[in-house]
């Protein structure tokens, strides 16, 4: 008889396991492991059991939790929020409903740089109650991996800072955490007139720096107009590579820069936005096994066109969905929100969009062994949800179902 389990979960109405090879790609994303009356089995913060509740329902358990009438998910996968931030631009949000577009706002000294004046001026403390914030936010949509960035510092000292905030969230949370430099997130000021030497900044200074400290598993780059150049892309991107950080994305949101096929060449993980990626650049992703990560809720908020999700899954390329979180183009933690926007933006089933918030997420950050699915010897992350199905978590919609939230075998969040 083998030891007791910390934690059983079960009987489940509804065990949507996820439990596959990742990625999971076209035709296969239209089934989802489902067992009805399934248990999950918890020892040591990892998955033990995961099958028929009537196989364990007389085992030894030091907690037990009733989800009769309920769905069990893994617990959700957000790959790409901007946390940490702070400040506010809800007045940005006006210019825009009047008509002002993303990019006029930025290059007026509004949108990243107004965020970069709030956290270059925060003190380490004040950046970390913020994002401590925004993490209970996305834990409290079920959330429990999350990749965050600098991005908003867009100098030394205050880009280490946003990634030091990042390793503390990550040792005191719940959470995982996954982190990614993004110091070519934007120009700064500084540099407005000689942006190459910006990027030598980043390329000599910053990025051994970062990686010196293990601060971050990937290098990311806003590649697009008025932001960094595709050749300015390429050169941050294989610098950061060369020193142990994986390439990522932000592609073709506004206008086709040809990001989506850079993305395939320098063996990125993820390219993200995608809103006006090309056919020959979703070919050259699909080829390359870079995972599109689609963000439906800049759509929304910025009143823009949705991703071409559907040729991305035909082309066969791994597709996730993300909240990114941040003060100016997508201010949600909402990803279960995000993933029916997946459904009723983007055009996915939820089957679809459930691969690309669990399995396909956590292939996105490189994070498929450990998260994802509800497997034996993966980290016990699991969301219980008030549904009877995985199709009622879109059916009434802008709801929040969640009942609990249980991170590395714990419960980490109820609701009350
Ligand atoms: O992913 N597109 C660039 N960066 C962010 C927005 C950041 C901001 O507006 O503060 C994005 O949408
Ligand atoms: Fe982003």
């Amino acid at each position: 008889m083998s030891d007791a389990f910390d934690l059983l979960v079960g009987p489940i109405g509804c065990l949507v396991t996820c439990d596959a090879p990742a990625p999971r790609l076209a035709e296969a994303l239209k089934e989802l492991p489902v067992i009805a009356g399934g248990a999950v089995g918890v020892r040591d913060g990892v998955v033990a059991y995961a099958g028929p509740y009537s196989d364990v329902s007389d085992a030894p358990a030091k907690a037990r939790l009733d989800a009769s009438g309920r769905t069990v998910l893994p617990g959700l996968v957000d790959p790409h929020t901007h946390i940490p931030f702070l400040g506010d631009r809800s007045s940005e949000l006006v210019m825009r409903l009047q008509g002002k577009t993303y990019m006029d706002i930025g290059r007026a000294g509004g949108g990243i740089l107004s965020t970069m004046g709030a956290v270059r001026r925060a003190t380490r403390e004040d950046l970390l109650a913020s994002a401590r914030k925004a993490a209970a936010g996305l834990l409290s949509h079920g959330v429990t991996t999350f990749e965050a960035k600098s991005g908003y510092g867009l100098e030394v000292d205050a880009e280490i800072k946003q990634l030091e905030v990042l390793q503390d969230l990550a040792s005191e949370g719940a959470q995982s955490v996954v982190p990614t430099f993004l110091g070519a997130h934007f120009v700064p000021p500084e540099f407005r007139d000689r942006p190459d030497d910006y990027v030598d900044l980043l390329c000599d200074v910053l990025l051994p720096e970062v990686a010196r400290r293990g601060l971050a598993r990937f290098c990311d780059v806003f590649c697009e107009e008025g932001a960094f150049t595709l050749q300015q892309s390429r050169r941050i991107l294989l610098a950061g590579k060369a020193l142990g950080l994986i390439p990522r994305l932000h592609a073709d949101e506004i206008v086709d820069t040809g990001g989506a096929a850079l993305a395939a060449e320098v063996g990125a993980a993820s390219a993200d936005h995608l809103m006006a990626a090309s056919g020959d650049g979703i070919a050259a992703m699909a080829e390359a096994g870079v995972c599109a990560t689609l963000l439906p809720g800049t759509s929304f908020y910025l009143r823009k066109a949705y991703a071409p999700a559907r040729a991305f899954v035909d082309a066969g390329c791994p597709v996730a969905l993300a909240t990114d979180c941040n003060p100016g183009s997508s201010y949600t933690t909402n990803l279960l929100h995000v993933a029916t926007l997946g459904v009723f933006g983007l055009g996915l089933m939820p089957e679809e969009a459930l691969w690309a918030v669990t399995l396909n997420a956590a292939y996105a950050l490189r994070e498929q062994e450990r998260a994802g699915s509800i497997t034996v010897g993966k980290r016990a992350d699991l969301t219980l949800w008030d549904v009877p199905s995985y199709v009622h978590l879109f059916y009434p919609y802008a709801e929040n179902p969640l009942a609990a939230v249980v991170c590395r075998g714990r419960v980490a969040w109820r609701s009350t």
